[in-house]
Formats: C-alpha cells, sequence, structure tokens
C-alpha cells in the first residue's frame, strides 16, 4: 500500500498492518476512525420533502437492484475490518434500514464481533419508525443495543405533510413505546426541524418526552443532497432552539459523553429528562468528526457531503483477503481531509450524495 500525503507530516499513521491492537486508524486530519455507519437500502416508504421528494422520487425512480447491494456477509467483513481499524459504534441505516429483508439477521452477525480488545460494538440503528413495533423484540434479541427514531411533528397532518406517507403519528409513538420496552433504550428522537414548517412544534415535542425517558433531539436542517432545495432561511438554529424550550422549562447544558458526540446536551432543571441539539449548519463539528460511511452497494463516503465514494465492493467479491481490506479501509480514512459543515458556503458541490442513500 502507499502511503497518502498528509498536511501535518507529524500526524502519518501507521500502516494499517502496524496498528497496534485496539488503536484507531488516523485521517489526514488527526482524527481517529470510531463510528461506521452501515445503509443497507436506499429504499424507503416515507417521502419527506427534504430528503425523498416525490417529484424526485416518484413511481419511475430506479433504486438500487437487490444484486447490487451488499450481502450480509459483505458487510459484516467490512464490519470486522472497521474493528480492527478503531471502530466501536456500528449504526444501521438506510433509507429505511428495517424495510431490508431479515435485517434481524445483519443485526445477530454483527452482534457477534468483537473489537481488538474483545469487546462488543455499540450496535445502533435509525430507523422512521413505522415497522418498529413488529420488529423490535426481534431486533433486541439479535443484539441490537439501542435506537434512534425520526419524528418531526405529533400533529398529524403536519406529520403526514412532512413524511408523504399517510402514516399516523400513533404508530411511529407506539414503535418508540415498544422499543422501549424490548430493551432498546434510551431511545433518541430525532426531530429536523424547518421554520415555517414544524417549528411550531417545538414546544408540544419538548412538553410529549418529558418525563419519558426518550431523548429528543433538535437537527438544524442539512442542505445534503441536491433535491431537497435547501434555503439558510428556513434553518432554525439551536440556539434558538434551546431559547425557545427555555422560556417555558429552565435548561442546564450537560456534558458531551464522548469526545465527537454530534448532539449538545442539555437538561431540564426539573430532573424530567435531557435534549440533544445537532447543530451541524450554526456550529458545525467536522474536527470531531470520526465518521465512515459504508452504501448500500459498498461505496465508503467519508463526508455525509461528499460526492463521490471509494468502492469496496469489487475488492470484496474479487476474493481479496483480509489484510487487503485492511489496506483499502486505512487508506481511504488516512487520505481524509474533509470538513465541509466548516466550509459550507465556500465549498459549491454539485453532486452531493443523497440522504436516502447515505442513510444521514
Ligand atoms: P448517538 O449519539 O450514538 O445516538 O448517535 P448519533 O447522534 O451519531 O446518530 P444519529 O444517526 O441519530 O445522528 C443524528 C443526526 O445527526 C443524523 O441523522 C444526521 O442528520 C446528523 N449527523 C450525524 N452525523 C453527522 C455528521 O457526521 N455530519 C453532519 N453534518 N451531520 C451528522
Ligand atoms: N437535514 C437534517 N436532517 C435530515 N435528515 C434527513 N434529511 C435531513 C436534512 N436535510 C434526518 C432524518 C433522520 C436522519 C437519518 O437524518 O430525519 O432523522
Ligand atoms: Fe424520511 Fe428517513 Fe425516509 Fe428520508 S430516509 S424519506 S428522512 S424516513
Ligand atoms: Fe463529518 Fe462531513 Fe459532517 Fe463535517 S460535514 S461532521 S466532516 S460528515
Amino acid at each position: 500500500m502507499s502511503r497518502v500525503i498528509f498536511h501535518r507530516p507529524e500526524d502519518q499513521p501507521a500502516l494499517a498492518s502496524e496498528l497496534a491492537p485496539g488503536s484507531a486508524v488516523r485521517d489526514a486530519r488527526g482524527r481517529p476512525l470510531r463510528d461506521l455507519r452501515i445503509s443497507v437500502t436506499d429504499r424507503c416508504n416515507f417521502r419527506c420533502t427534504y430528503c425523498m421528494p416525490r417529484e424526485v422520487f416518484g413511481s419511475d425512480h430506479v433504486f438500487l437492484p437487490h444484486s447490487a447491494l451488499l450481502t450480509f456477509e459483505e458487510i459484516t467483513r467490512v464490519a470486522d475490518v472497521a474493528l480492527s481499524q478503531g471502530v466501536r459504534k456500528i449504526r444501521l441505516t438506510g433509507g429505511e434500514p428495517l424495510l431490508r429483508k431479515q435485517i434481524e439477521v445483519l443485526v445477530a452477525m454483527l452482534a457477534r464481533l468483537r473489537t481488538p480488545d474483545g469487546q462488543p460494538p455499540d450496535l445502533t440503528l435509525t430507523t422512521n419508525g413505522t415497522l418498529l413495533a413488529r420488529k423490535a423484540d426481534a431486533l433486541a434479541q439479535a443484539g441490537l443495543t439501542r435506537v434512534t427514531v425520526s419524528l418531526d411533528a405529533l400533529d398529524d397532518a403536519l406529520f403526514e405533510r412532512m413524511s408523504d406517507s399517510g402514516v399516523p403519528v400513533a404508530t411511529i409513538l407506539s414503535g418508540i413505546d415498544a422499543a422501549a420496552r424490548a430493551g432498546l433504550g434510551p431511545v433518541k428522537i430525532n426531530m429536523v426541524v424547518r421554520r415555517g414548517m414544524n417549528d411550531g412544534q417545538i414546544l408540544p415535542m419538548a412538553r410529549h418526552f418529558r418525563h419519558s425517558g426518550h431523548i429528543l433531539r433538535f437537527i438544524e436542517y442539512m442542505d445534503v443532497g441536491s433535491t431537497n432545495g435547501w434555503r439558510m432561511d428556513e434553518v432554525v438554529t439551536g440556539a434558538e432552539i434551546v431559547r425557545r424550550i427555555g422560556d417555558e422549562f429552565s435548561l442546564k447544558p450537560v456534558q458531551a459523553q464522548y469526545r465527537g458526540e454530534v448532539a449538545a446536551r442539555w437538561a431540564y432543571d426539573d430532573g424530567a429528562g435531557e435534549i440533544g441539539l445537532i447543530t451541524s449548519v450554526s456550529q458545525p463539528f467536522c474536527g470531531d468528526c470520526t465518521r465512515l460511511r459504508l452504501s448500500p452497494e459498498g461505496r465508503l463516503f467519508t463526508c455525509l457531503f461528499a460526492e463521490q465514494g471509494h468502492d469496496v465492493r469489487a475488492l470484496l467479491r474479487s476474493g481479496a483477503g483480509d489484510q487487503a481490506l485492511r489496506d483499502r479501509l486505512a487508506g481511504v480514512w488516512q487520505g481524509r481531509g474533509d470538513r465541509y459543515s466548516e466550509l459550507r458556503g465556500q465549498a459549491h458541490r454539485d453532486h452531493k450524495i443523497e440522504m436516502s442513500y447515505i442513510g444521514g
């Protein structure tokens, strides 16, 4: 494997084969590889206007054929290699990951993996919640540790308009309850906030999830992909959200649980639980970004806003050994200099990958 040129020579990392057990490969900005986000399908049963607008993802949209998708065995191999390179957390995403047939079988395969120091990975999944009531027990039994559920509104009419799905809010709420009962908590709830669309739901959502044991997280609307027509004036900043909730309930900041945590945490003073703010637009967190993304057809992306991925499927299907795979992953990570959210505005991109393809 050839060494990549680094911005800071003192950060030149070891070759994959030289990594000490338990240590992580580092990118060109010195950031360790810690998280692997695996998108298992580009399909979804929702058509959220900010993610898969029906005008673009209509009935004639061509999704990936099954043969193009990585098999469970291939995904598990990539995950195993990633664990040897520093990954500690694996998150399954989509599209909607619960649409992938027998997803619990993949969960069981991933749950059997171990880090070089013998620990199981933190194994989580982000879902829109429609199939969760049906699948929560099987997922927990297969070894899933936690789930995150997307929910943008409590008001049925608004929720239906945003998700363009006809699914009632009650279905998602019962999915959340089922996940908590199955031991997949604390359940995190992701709400994407769009000014003029659902910002009126910030307080109803906050009130609803206080005392629930679930953690509500507000996500600033991001310019992901090229189809949602994002505009800066639709972004409600995390600071404004904290102010609005703080007017009704007293809040205090809480320390991050780990370096690189995406959400800034705030707790209710009266002990009713905590909320999170994901401020990728107003306060980017690229400096601590430790996330590598694997697409459904086996391309590695070093940033949510990348235009291109690095194929590993051909390598997997050519009978390559584990060392070749380790070198490939390490090479991709070591060549990584991404910090799109910090450059936003200066970094015009024409063909960013879609959220539904790479899973957030
Ligand atoms: P935990 O804290 O372990 O629960 O996970 P997480 O917050 O990393 O996972 P989750 O999938 O819930 O992430 C929440 C949302 O934050 C995602 O859906 C994205 O919208 C956003 N996000 C996550 N990672 C990144 C990132 O690397 N860059 C940007 N810009 N946004 C991200
Ligand atoms: N901005 C912010 N969050 C988004 N998500 C999807 N598209 C966007 C966007 N443009 C969120 C979903 C889900 C997670 C996978 O990413 O609502 O919670
Ligand atoms: Fe909505 Fe998530 Fe489906 Fe995108 S992938 S359309 S955000 S449910
Ligand atoms: Fe990481 Fe790219 Fe998001 Fe920055 S914009 S936090 S580098 S995924």
